[in-house]
């Protein structure tokens, strides 16, 4: 008997290690961050949730992150307590558009190692901004600039679209992290974000931008047949490593939340915590424990 499917199924194992190892490079740089882009263009599938949280991992093993809010609504700016700035007055997009240093933005959380760049409502009107000034995709690069040599890793929470916002800060990135949930047209969404990723990174000339891996978020078990076959073509998918799942934990999210906390800090030895530093291990950004 032939097998028809023998070839189809690549290893994704040593795609992986070859990831991380890009990784430690880059940690390694003098002084430039690694910048992560957490994206979907799907809602609700757990972005803000998985970026907040992945940098409590990340502090936890002492490097230094910076959070961007790049959703208009904000969630990740109030999830640490952080008060919106006046969308009248100096605010992210003021800062995107007119190439001012942001420094003046950015709050301390309650975590010595996480700092934030918080949303703003204005932000809505940026990616028609960005258009108007024709160079829009370098826009975010040139803004995060100043922030080298200053922290470790920087994590762009994503608004959910694939526009020129989300474009420009695409573009700003080493690396993307996309944030699915078992959902039927999960596929579909990881593939039109690659198509997206390569025609922005054609744009900016760049060939060494690549995607680390999946978060699989909100997962329920035991999962109906459907959603099993779909959650495993995710686990399989065959040149993007998976970094981890999430399952769904309301009340360690939900308490940890209220705290203005990542769950790692919050409650460091519930299973909600280990989840996240697998993720920050699998990615190669920590030293697995
Ligand atoms: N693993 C999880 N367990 C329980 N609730 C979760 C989990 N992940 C996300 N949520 C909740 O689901 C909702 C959407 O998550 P969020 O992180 O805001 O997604 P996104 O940023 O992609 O829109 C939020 O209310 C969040 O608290
Ligand atoms: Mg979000």
């Amino acid at each position: 008997m032939t097998n028809t499917t023998a070839g189809t199924f690549l290893d994704p194992r040593p795609r992986a290690a070859e990831l991380r190892d890009r990784v430690a490079d880059l940690m390694n740089r003098d002084g430039r961050p690694v910048i992560i882009a957490m994206c979907n263009q799907k809602g609700g599938v757990g972005k803000t949730t998985h970026t907040i949280n992945l940098a409590g991992a990340l502090a936890e093993h002492g490097l230094r992150v910076l959070i961007v809010d790049c959703d208009p609504q904000g969630n990740a700016t109030t999830a640490f307590k952080v008060k919106r700035p006046n969308p009248a007055g100096f605010t992210q997009s003021t800062a995107v558009l007119e190439v001012l240093d942001a420094h003046p933005l950015v709050v301390q959380t309650q975590v010595p190692n996480i700092q934030l760049l918080p949303a703003s409502i204005d932000m809505a009107l940026l990616s028609s901004g960005l258009r108007d000034t024709g160079m829009g995709l370098t826009l975010y690069r040139r803004m995060l600039e100043p922030f080298h040599g200053e922290v470790d890793v920087i994590l762009l929470d994503m608004r959910p679209a694939l526009d020129t916002d989300t474009d420009a800060q695409t573009a700003a990135a080493d690396f993307a992290i996309i944030n699915v949930d078992v959902d039927e047209w999960a596929m579909e969404g990881v593939r039109l974000q690659i198509a997206q990723h390569k025609k922005i990174m054609k744009l900016v000339d760049r060939d060494d931008f690549d995607v680390l891996g999946l978060i699989i978020g909100r997962v329920t078990k035991p999962m109906g047949a459907f959603d099993r076959e779909v959650y495993d073509v995710l686990r399989q998918h065959p040149t993007i490593p998976l970094l981890g799942e999430v399952p769904i934990r309301s009340a360690d999210l939900k308490e940890a939340r209220h705290e203005g906390l990542p769950v790692v800090q919050f409650r460091p030895r519930c299973d909600t915590a280990g989840f996240f530093r697998d993720i920050a291990a699998n990615a190669g950004l920590v030293k697995a424990a």
